[in-house]
């Protein structure tokens, strides 16, 4: 999510270091920040805002320095502010941290560290790590310090700190979240994402889980967590600065479709404990407000509203509650009936579509608390949101959403099991095991990625590449889905797509249907699978091209399709996060061979500021 850079060299490191940060720029970040050694100490110079607010504070210093850190916070833990900027340090002032990742126990680590007197100034989980270092640098040196701060943290990190002290090294730590060492003559580097060293040094190591490395001028030296030498093969860097932005992907759409499996773990990561227990604290609302809620209305625009789709079928089925979606532009002048004890969920990938805010505080201003779903940090949903359910999908660059979506479906998964566990609907056992198929998904997801040569390949198919137009079709949940995957479609390949309810195939859509037009049915829902056949042979009679999302274990539905593509099994709640993978990646392979600009398709933007 946010960007590293660490230089250690014979040259001035400050040019070094923004210039290595702007080329992470393209990630999305709030706030700016770089540690480096003056005379012997360590200072810090960071500030809210982009890079160029933080090259106006240098400009007023002339800081001779040949090592350094520097950071692009995207936040998560606390707003945008300079405060919570990275790099962070210890009391004393000696050790500067930068983090990317999330430590899940800093909350306990915090508690901990401040009885033993050590002074935070952030809110952020990052700190935590700054003071652990301090708390054992007392013993050793900043390795050993490392190495026994990283033994408390769970979670994923990728770090690099530097001690006053020792000022001849980096140290680097990686888990579960990227970092890589540029190598060259006289200099070296280190970074989260290849980008940032491109311009300097095409030689680097990927450092892998649990590497720990010292960085000097002259070299690096790598062992594991228990002290053991490891050695990484150097890796050539061939691609160019852009190809190497979208991590070896032809664009940022295929990219976030692959972070997937991750953005999911990191959504429900820390809420979810390794026994399946929910952990919702963050959700401020108290047991008697949520037993008392009485109605609930979803609003959002676009694939957040799709996700809200998804979560009125999940809601109404778990709480027995009545909920309505609705989209925030038409929300917002329907003058909605609210009662004494409605919530209105906010879905938003960016926190700022003019829409949705506008309709949020409408639905505040009838006395209705409203808790967002949100992945822009600090942004004007997040701030003005009574409650806040932040999604963890990291920065989504493609103008049409993919990996927000699969996250706010899996906060309003999230949500609603804990609302029904405490509205006594489902126990705390049968939530659990609820969970546990859940904590599945990535790995499914990835499964589905094992298929994606077949998808595209079915995207080379002539009635898809010539089609004017394409249907999808699905009952319940599986029309849910059906709608985000026609949104999807005609975004980026600009081909006519629309989502049929399959029972209303015959009060119209079916007038539509010719030979040849291809028509995906999702159709992975037991109870309904019955009816959608039957709907599947209706537009099978009139010579539709139709592609089946089937259950595995499926085989019936599989012989009256043309094509089949099969989704794992998990609970059937869970199957809008799996059917949806194919949607995106036929859309994405079937608009590449059109020729379209799939990252930024036409008249379309990222977010949609004005009403
Ligand atoms: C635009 C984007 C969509 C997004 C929608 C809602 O149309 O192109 O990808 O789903 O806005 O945006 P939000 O940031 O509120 O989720």
């Amino acid at each position: 999510m946010c960007g590293i850079v660490g230089y250690i060299g014979e040259k001035q490191a400050l040019p070094i270091i923004i210039d290595a940060l702007k080329r992470l720029e393209y990630r999305g970040y709030d706030s700016a920040g770089v540690a480096v050694l003056v005379d012997g100490s360590v200072e810090i110079i960071k500030t809210a805002g982009k890079i160029r607010a933080l090259e106006e504070l240098l400009s007023s210093r002339s800081i001779s320095t040949t090592m350094g850190v520097g950071h692009t916070r995207w936040a998560t833990h606390g707003e945008p502010s300079t405060a919570n900027a990275h790099p962070h340090c210890d009391c004393s002032g000696r050790v500067a941290i930068a983090h990317n990742g999330i430590i899940e126990n800093y909350l306990s680590l915090r508690e901990e560290l401040q009885a033993k007197g050590h002074r935070f100034t952030s809110e952020t989980d990052t700190e935590v790590i700054a003071h652990l270092v301090e708390e054992n640098l007392r013993d050793g040196n900043l390795e050993s310090a490392l190495r026994s701060a990283i033994r408390r943290l769970q979670g994923s990190y990728a770090i690099v700190a530097m001690n006053q002290e020792e000022p001849e090294r980096l140290l680097v730590a990686r888990k579960d979240s990227p970092l890589v060492i540029g190598l060259s003559e006289g200099a070296n580097f280190v970074a989260s994402d290849i980008p940032a060293v491109l311009p300097y040094t095409r030689r680097v190591y990927i450092l892998e889980d649990e590497d720990i490395g010292i960085v000097t001028r002259e070299g690096i030296t790598l062992s594991n967590e228990g002290g053991d030498p490891v050695s990484r093969e150097e890796f050539a860097v061939t691609w160019d600065a852009e190809e190497a932005e979208k991590g070896g992907y032809e664009h940022f759409m295929l990219k976030e479709i692959h972070e997937i499996p991750r953005a999911i773990r990191d959504t429900m990561r820390t809420r979810v404990t390794d026994d399946n227990r929910l952990n919702l604290e963050e959700i401020k609302l108290s047991e008697e407000e949520i037993r008392s809620l009485d109605r609930i209305f979803i609003i959002a625009c676009g694939t957040a509203y799709y996700a809200g789709c998804v979560g009125k079928s999940i809601f109404e089925r778990l709480l027995r509650i009545p909920v309505e979606v609705d989209i925030a532009s038409e929300f917002r002048y329907r003058n909605p009936i609210f009662s004494e004890n409605s919530l209105a969920i906010i879905i938003s990938q960016s926190g700022e579509t003019a829409d949705t805010i506008a309709a949020m505080r409408e639905a505040r201003r009838g006395g209705v608390k409203a808790l967002g779903i949100v992945n822009a940090i600090g942004s004007s949903i997040y701030r003005e949101a009574d409650c806040i359910i932040p999604t963890w999908a990291g920065p989504e660059i493609c103008v049409a959403s993919t990996k927000a979506y699969t996250s706010q479906l899996i906060a309003l998964y999230l949500i609603a099991l804990h609302f029904a566990q405490v509205r006594g609907r489902l126990s705390v056992e049968e939530v659990a095991c609820l969970l546990a198929e859940m904590k599945h998904l990535p790995e499914q997801v990835q499964r589905i990625f094992d298929r994606e040569d077949k998808i595209a390949a079915l995207a080379e198919q002539e009635e898809l590449k010539q089609c004017r137009d394409f249907f999808f079709l699905g009952r319940g949940l599986d029309y849910s889905a059906s709608l985000e995957g026609a949104l999807k479609l005609k975004e980026i390949s600009y081909i006519h797509s629309e989502a049929a309810a399959a029972g209303e195939l015959k009060h119209g859509p079916l007038a539509l249907i010719t030979k040849g037009m291809p028509v995906m049915a999702i159709c992975v829902q037991q109870e309904l699978r019955g009816k959608m056949l039957s709907n599947i042979k209706e537009v099978a009679a009139r010579g539709a091209h139709i592609i089946g999302l089937v259950k595995e274990s499926d085989s019936e539905t599989e012989k009256a399709v043309a094509e089949v593509i099969r989704i794992p099994e998990n609970d059937e709640l869970f199957m809008p996060v799996l059917t949806i993978i194919p949607t995106y990646l036929l859309t994405y392979y079937l608009s590449k061979a059109l020729g379209r600009e799939i990252d930024q398709p036409r008249n379309l933007a990222k977010s949609v500021t004005v009403e």
